[in-house]
Protein backbone atom coordinates (compact mmCIF):
# COMPACT_ATOMS: atom_id res chain seq x y z
CA UNK A 1 0.00 0.00 0.00
CA UNK A 2 1.07 3.75 -0.14
CA UNK A 3 0.08 4.45 3.23
CA UNK A 4 3.20 5.55 5.37
CA UNK A 5 3.66 2.99 8.04
CA UNK A 6 3.35 4.38 11.81
CA UNK A 7 4.70 2.81 14.25
CA UNK A 8 4.31 3.14 18.08
CA UNK A 9 5.23 0.98 21.45
CA UNK A 10 2.87 1.31 24.83
CA UNK A 11 4.54 -0.17 28.03
CA UNK A 12 2.00 -2.53 30.24
CA UNK A 13 3.12 -0.62 33.60
CA UNK A 14 0.17 -0.10 35.16
CA UNK A 15 -2.91 1.68 35.16
CA UNK A 16 -3.14 4.91 32.56
CA UNK A 17 -3.02 8.66 33.85
CA UNK A 18 -4.26 11.89 31.97
CA UNK A 19 -0.66 12.70 31.49
CA UNK A 20 -0.64 9.51 29.67
CA UNK A 21 -3.79 10.42 27.65
CA UNK A 22 -2.75 13.51 26.36
CA UNK A 23 0.71 13.31 26.06
CA UNK A 24 0.46 9.70 24.39
CA UNK A 25 -2.85 8.09 23.67
CA UNK A 26 -4.41 10.98 22.13
CA UNK A 27 -1.78 11.03 19.24
CA UNK A 28 -1.77 7.40 18.80
CA UNK A 29 -5.76 7.34 18.24
CA UNK A 30 -5.37 10.21 15.87
CA UNK A 31 -2.60 8.01 13.87
CA UNK A 32 -4.87 5.07 13.32
CA UNK A 33 -6.58 7.49 11.18
CA UNK A 34 -3.61 8.90 9.46
CA UNK A 35 -2.07 5.79 8.06
CA UNK A 36 -1.29 1.98 8.13
CA UNK A 37 -0.27 1.95 12.02
CA UNK A 38 1.43 -0.65 14.08
CA UNK A 39 1.12 -0.50 17.91
CA UNK A 40 2.48 -2.90 20.13
CA UNK A 41 2.46 -3.99 23.88
CA UNK A 42 5.68 -3.54 24.56
CA UNK A 43 6.00 -6.72 27.36
CA UNK A 44 9.78 -8.10 26.05
CA UNK A 45 10.56 -4.28 27.33
CA UNK A 46 8.87 -4.72 30.37
CA UNK A 47 10.55 -7.52 31.45
CA UNK A 48 13.81 -5.14 32.01
CA UNK A 49 11.93 -4.06 35.03
CA UNK A 50 8.95 -6.28 35.97
CA UNK A 51 10.20 -9.82 36.56
CA UNK A 52 5.88 -10.89 37.79
CA UNK A 53 4.57 -13.19 35.56
CA UNK A 54 1.39 -13.12 36.79
CA UNK A 55 1.97 -8.63 37.22
CA UNK A 56 3.13 -8.83 33.13
CA UNK A 57 0.25 -11.04 31.93
CA UNK A 58 -2.27 -8.69 33.89
CA UNK A 59 -0.98 -5.39 32.77
CA UNK A 60 -0.67 -6.51 29.21
CA UNK A 61 -4.31 -6.88 29.07
CA UNK A 62 -4.82 -4.10 31.02
CA UNK A 63 -3.44 -1.78 28.97
CA UNK A 64 -5.29 -3.90 25.88
CA UNK A 65 -7.83 -2.67 27.99
CA UNK A 66 -7.64 0.75 28.54
CA UNK A 67 -6.75 0.89 25.07
CA UNK A 68 -9.70 -0.64 22.86
CA UNK A 69 -11.90 1.12 25.73
CA UNK A 70 -10.75 4.70 24.65
CA UNK A 71 -10.84 4.01 20.98
CA UNK A 72 -7.83 2.47 19.42
CA UNK A 73 -9.56 0.11 16.72
CA UNK A 74 -7.97 -3.21 14.99
CA UNK A 75 -10.28 -2.78 12.10
CA UNK A 76 -8.12 0.68 11.40
CA UNK A 77 -4.74 -0.19 12.48
CA UNK A 78 -2.51 -3.41 13.88
CA UNK A 79 -2.52 -3.78 18.03
CA UNK A 80 -0.55 -6.32 19.16
CA UNK A 81 2.10 -7.99 21.57
CA UNK A 82 5.51 -7.44 21.03
CA UNK A 83 6.02 -11.17 21.65
CA UNK A 84 3.70 -12.59 19.25
CA UNK A 85 6.17 -11.17 16.86
CA UNK A 86 9.55 -13.96 17.56
CA UNK A 87 10.93 -12.08 14.44
CA UNK A 88 11.68 -9.09 16.63
CA UNK A 89 14.13 -11.24 18.85
CA UNK A 90 16.06 -12.11 15.35
CA UNK A 91 16.57 -8.80 13.98
CA UNK A 92 16.82 -7.23 17.45
CA UNK A 93 20.05 -10.16 17.78
CA UNK A 94 21.55 -9.38 14.16
CA UNK A 95 21.69 -5.72 14.86
CA UNK A 96 23.35 -6.01 18.18
CA UNK A 97 25.88 -7.65 16.25
CA UNK A 98 26.42 -3.91 14.49
CA UNK A 99 26.01 -2.51 17.36
CA UNK A 100 29.11 -0.56 19.04
CA UNK A 101 29.43 -1.07 22.70
CA UNK A 102 29.88 2.75 22.65
CA UNK A 103 26.67 3.37 21.60
CA UNK A 104 25.01 2.17 24.11
CA UNK A 105 27.23 3.57 27.14
CA UNK A 106 26.22 7.07 25.41
CA UNK A 107 22.96 6.12 25.80
CA UNK A 108 20.96 8.69 27.80
CA UNK A 109 17.97 6.62 28.66
CA UNK A 110 19.84 3.91 30.04
CA UNK A 111 21.87 6.47 32.18
CA UNK A 112 18.10 7.74 33.45
CA UNK A 113 17.02 4.26 34.67
CA UNK A 114 20.38 3.75 36.54
CA UNK A 115 20.27 6.87 38.22
CA UNK A 116 16.49 6.13 39.51
CA UNK A 117 17.86 2.65 40.81
CA UNK A 118 16.77 0.06 38.23
CA UNK A 119 18.94 -2.90 37.87
CA UNK A 120 21.53 -2.39 35.10
CA UNK A 121 21.17 -5.63 33.46
CA UNK A 122 22.02 -6.41 29.78
CA UNK A 123 18.11 -6.31 28.70
CA UNK A 124 18.19 -2.77 30.13
CA UNK A 125 21.60 -1.75 28.78
CA UNK A 126 20.30 -2.86 24.93
CA UNK A 127 17.08 -1.66 25.05
CA UNK A 128 17.67 0.72 22.13
CA UNK A 129 18.86 -2.51 19.49
CA UNK A 130 15.60 -3.95 20.59
CA UNK A 131 13.59 -0.95 20.15
CA UNK A 132 15.31 -0.16 16.37
CA UNK A 133 14.18 -3.99 15.95
CA UNK A 134 10.70 -3.01 16.64
CA UNK A 135 10.74 -0.04 14.38
CA UNK A 136 12.63 -1.51 11.62
CA UNK A 137 11.03 -4.83 11.48
CA UNK A 138 7.65 -3.26 9.70
CA UNK A 139 9.62 -0.95 7.44
CA UNK A 140 8.44 2.05 9.54
CA UNK A 141 8.66 5.14 8.08
CA UNK A 142 7.30 7.40 11.02
CA UNK A 143 7.87 7.13 14.77
CA UNK A 144 5.56 9.17 16.86
CA UNK A 145 8.05 10.04 20.13
CA UNK A 146 8.46 12.91 22.49
CA UNK A 147 11.03 14.56 22.29
CA UNK A 148 12.45 12.78 25.03
CA UNK A 149 12.84 9.60 22.83
CA UNK A 150 14.79 11.46 20.05
CA UNK A 151 17.86 9.44 20.80
CA UNK A 152 16.73 5.93 20.42
CA UNK A 153 15.17 7.00 17.07
CA UNK A 154 18.67 8.26 15.98
CA UNK A 155 19.80 4.99 17.14
CA UNK A 156 17.20 2.93 14.97
CA UNK A 157 18.44 5.20 12.02
CA UNK A 158 21.79 4.15 12.34
CA UNK A 159 21.35 1.03 12.93
CA UNK A 160 19.26 0.49 9.76
CA UNK A 161 22.07 2.43 7.92
CA UNK A 162 24.71 0.11 9.30
CA UNK A 163 22.98 -3.03 7.82
CA UNK A 164 22.31 -1.60 4.32
CA UNK A 165 26.06 -0.63 4.10
CA UNK A 166 27.60 -3.93 5.97
CA UNK A 167 25.46 -6.11 3.73
CA UNK A 168 24.94 -3.79 0.57
CA UNK A 169 21.21 -3.04 0.00
CA UNK A 170 18.34 -0.96 0.89
CA UNK A 171 17.29 -3.74 3.06
CA UNK A 172 15.81 -1.79 6.33
CA UNK A 173 14.17 1.36 6.16
CA UNK A 174 14.92 4.46 8.11
CA UNK A 175 12.16 5.85 9.74
CA UNK A 176 11.47 9.04 10.54
CA UNK A 177 10.65 10.31 13.98
CA UNK A 178 8.05 12.64 14.08
CA UNK A 179 7.99 14.63 17.54
CA UNK A 180 4.69 15.16 18.82
CA UNK A 181 4.66 18.69 20.20
CA UNK A 182 3.66 18.35 23.66
CA UNK A 183 0.29 19.65 25.20
CA UNK A 184 2.13 21.71 28.04
CA UNK A 185 3.25 18.83 30.47
CA UNK A 186 0.12 17.65 32.47
CA UNK A 187 0.74 18.73 35.93
CA UNK A 188 0.18 16.02 38.69
CA UNK A 189 -2.06 16.15 42.01
CA UNK A 190 1.37 17.83 43.43
CA UNK A 191 1.93 20.48 40.67
CA UNK A 192 4.67 18.51 39.52
CA UNK A 193 4.74 16.51 36.45
CA UNK A 194 2.03 13.98 36.08
CA UNK A 195 4.04 10.97 36.68
CA UNK A 196 3.50 6.82 38.21
CA UNK A 197 7.09 7.52 39.86
CA UNK A 198 5.99 10.81 41.46
CA UNK A 199 2.67 9.17 42.79
CA UNK A 200 0.42 12.15 42.04
CA UNK A 201 -1.59 10.93 39.21
CA UNK A 202 -5.55 10.68 38.08
CA UNK A 203 -6.08 8.10 36.35
CA UNK A 204 -8.30 7.47 33.22
CA UNK A 205 -10.41 4.88 34.78
CA UNK A 206 -10.90 6.47 37.93
CA UNK A 207 -14.37 7.54 38.80
CA UNK A 208 -16.33 8.16 41.88
CA UNK A 209 -15.35 8.36 45.36
CA UNK A 210 -11.33 7.68 44.21
CA UNK A 211 -11.70 10.18 41.12
CA UNK A 212 -13.24 12.35 43.39
CA UNK A 213 -10.81 12.43 46.16
CA UNK A 214 -7.91 12.87 43.73
CA UNK A 215 -9.55 15.82 42.35
CA UNK A 216 -9.70 17.01 45.87
CA UNK A 217 -6.37 16.64 46.50
CA UNK A 218 -4.86 19.06 43.70
CA UNK A 219 -2.79 21.37 45.39
CA UNK A 220 -3.44 25.11 45.16
CA UNK A 221 -2.89 28.30 46.86
CA UNK A 222 -4.33 29.28 49.87
CA UNK A 223 -6.48 32.21 48.74
CA UNK A 224 -10.21 32.66 50.22
CA UNK A 225 -13.08 32.32 48.62
CA UNK A 226 -13.51 35.54 48.21
CA UNK A 227 -10.35 36.65 46.99
CA UNK A 228 -9.56 37.36 43.21
CA UNK A 229 -7.24 34.06 41.57
CA UNK A 230 -4.69 33.65 39.42
CA UNK A 231 -5.25 30.84 36.45
CA UNK A 232 -2.23 30.61 34.68
CA UNK A 233 -0.42 29.92 37.79
CA UNK A 234 -3.15 26.98 38.96
CA UNK A 235 -2.66 23.45 38.68
CA UNK A 236 -6.40 22.96 38.78
CA UNK A 237 -7.28 25.57 36.27
CA UNK A 238 -4.16 23.84 34.09
CA UNK A 239 -6.51 20.47 34.16
CA UNK A 240 -9.81 22.20 33.19
CA UNK A 241 -8.42 23.66 30.38
CA UNK A 242 -7.58 20.17 28.90
CA UNK A 243 -10.93 19.31 29.55
CA UNK A 244 -13.24 22.44 28.48
CA UNK A 245 -14.52 23.84 25.75
CA UNK A 246 -13.12 27.53 24.40
CA UNK A 247 -16.49 28.81 26.06
CA UNK A 248 -15.98 26.98 29.11
CA UNK A 249 -12.25 28.19 29.50
CA UNK A 250 -13.42 31.57 29.17
CA UNK A 251 -16.14 31.30 31.90
CA UNK A 252 -14.08 29.86 34.67
CA UNK A 253 -11.49 32.34 33.89
CA UNK A 254 -13.29 35.06 34.41
CA UNK A 255 -14.39 33.60 37.97
CA UNK A 256 -10.76 33.29 38.85
CA UNK A 257 -10.49 36.83 38.12
CA UNK A 258 -13.56 38.32 39.61
CA UNK A 259 -13.22 36.29 42.91
CA UNK A 260 -15.96 35.00 44.64
CA UNK A 261 -15.21 31.68 43.22
CA UNK A 262 -13.12 29.50 45.51
CA UNK A 263 -11.16 26.44 44.58
CA UNK A 264 -13.62 24.30 45.79
CA UNK A 265 -15.80 25.58 43.38
CA UNK A 266 -13.21 24.82 40.18
CA UNK A 267 -12.46 21.21 41.61
CA UNK A 268 -16.12 20.14 41.44
CA UNK A 269 -15.88 21.80 37.70
CA UNK A 270 -13.06 19.62 37.12
CA UNK A 271 -14.09 16.83 38.83
CA UNK A 272 -17.90 16.56 36.39
CA UNK A 273 -15.68 17.73 33.37
CA UNK A 274 -13.17 14.55 34.26
CA UNK A 275 -16.08 12.25 34.38
CA UNK A 276 -18.07 13.03 31.79
CA UNK A 277 -14.89 12.84 29.21
CA UNK A 278 -14.20 9.47 29.86
CA UNK A 279 -17.75 8.12 30.92
CA UNK A 280 -18.08 6.29 27.28
CA UNK A 281 -14.83 4.77 27.46
CA UNK A 282 -15.32 4.34 30.91
CA UNK A 283 -18.62 2.15 30.13
CA UNK A 284 -16.80 0.54 26.89
CA UNK A 285 -13.47 -0.63 29.46
CA UNK A 286 -16.50 -2.48 31.72
CA UNK A 287 -18.24 -4.58 28.65
CA UNK A 288 -14.48 -5.37 27.37
CA UNK A 289 -13.70 -6.59 30.23
CA UNK A 290 -16.03 -8.73 30.83
CA UNK A 291 -15.03 -11.16 28.04
CA UNK A 292 -11.09 -11.06 28.09
CA UNK A 293 -10.81 -14.14 25.93
CA UNK A 294 -11.89 -11.86 22.89
CA UNK A 295 -9.34 -9.13 23.91
CA UNK A 296 -7.05 -11.84 23.70
CA UNK A 297 -7.80 -12.96 20.64
CA UNK A 298 -7.74 -9.48 18.89
CA UNK A 299 -4.48 -9.21 20.29
CA UNK A 300 -3.23 -12.29 18.42
CA UNK A 301 -5.17 -11.65 15.29
CA UNK A 302 -3.32 -8.47 15.66
CA UNK A 303 -0.05 -10.37 16.16
CA UNK A 304 -0.78 -12.57 12.87
CA UNK A 305 -1.03 -9.48 11.25
CA UNK A 306 2.25 -8.14 12.36
CA UNK A 307 4.01 -11.19 11.90
CA UNK A 308 3.33 -11.45 7.92
CA UNK A 309 4.46 -8.05 7.62
CA UNK A 310 7.68 -8.67 10.07
CA UNK A 311 8.71 -12.09 7.55
CA UNK A 312 8.40 -10.11 4.88
CA UNK A 313 10.82 -7.59 6.19
CA UNK A 314 13.09 -10.50 7.76
CA UNK A 315 13.26 -12.85 5.05
CA UNK A 316 15.68 -10.60 3.15
CA UNK A 317 17.71 -10.21 6.00
CA UNK A 318 17.88 -13.44 6.99
CA UNK A 319 19.56 -14.36 3.34
CA UNK A 320 22.05 -11.98 2.90
CA UNK A 321 22.80 -12.49 6.46
CA UNK A 322 24.15 -16.08 5.59
CA UNK A 323 21.49 -17.30 8.54
P1 LIG B 1 5.12 7.90 33.63
O1 LIG B 1 5.90 9.18 33.78
O2 LIG B 1 3.87 7.91 34.43
O3 LIG B 1 5.99 6.68 33.86
P2 LIG B 1 5.42 7.19 30.91
O4 LIG B 1 6.85 7.59 30.96
O5 LIG B 1 5.09 5.74 30.86
O6 LIG B 1 4.66 7.86 32.13
O7 LIG B 1 4.76 7.95 29.69
C1 LIG B 1 4.10 7.35 28.61
C2 LIG B 1 3.74 8.43 27.62
O8 LIG B 1 2.90 9.43 28.24
C3 LIG B 1 4.94 9.19 27.08
O9 LIG B 1 4.75 9.40 25.69
C4 LIG B 1 4.94 10.51 27.81
O10 LIG B 1 5.46 11.54 27.02
C5 LIG B 1 3.48 10.73 28.11
N1 LIG B 1 3.35 11.43 29.40
C6 LIG B 1 3.58 10.89 30.62
N2 LIG B 1 3.36 11.79 31.61
C7 LIG B 1 2.99 12.94 30.99
C8 LIG B 1 2.63 14.25 31.47
N3 LIG B 1 2.59 14.53 32.77
N4 LIG B 1 2.31 15.19 30.55
C9 LIG B 1 2.33 14.91 29.22
N5 LIG B 1 2.65 13.70 28.72
C10 LIG B 1 2.99 12.72 29.58
NA1 LIG C 1 8.06 9.07 32.40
Amino acid sequence: STKKTILSGIQPSGRLHLGNYFGAIRQHLEFQEKGDAFYFIANYHSLTSLQDGKKLHDYTLDVALDYLALGMDPEKCTFFAQSDVPQVLELSWILGTLTPVSLMEKGVSYKDKIAQGLQPNIGLFTYPVLQAADILIYGSDIVPVGADQKQNIEISRDLAARFNHVYGGEYLRIPEPYIVESVATVPGVDGRKMSKSYDNTIEIFDSGKALKKKVMSVVTDSKALEEPKDPDSCNVFALIKLFADEQKIREVRENYLSGGYGYGHAKKELLALVSDYFKEARDARHELAKDPDTVRDMLREGGRKARVRAESVMEPVREVAGI
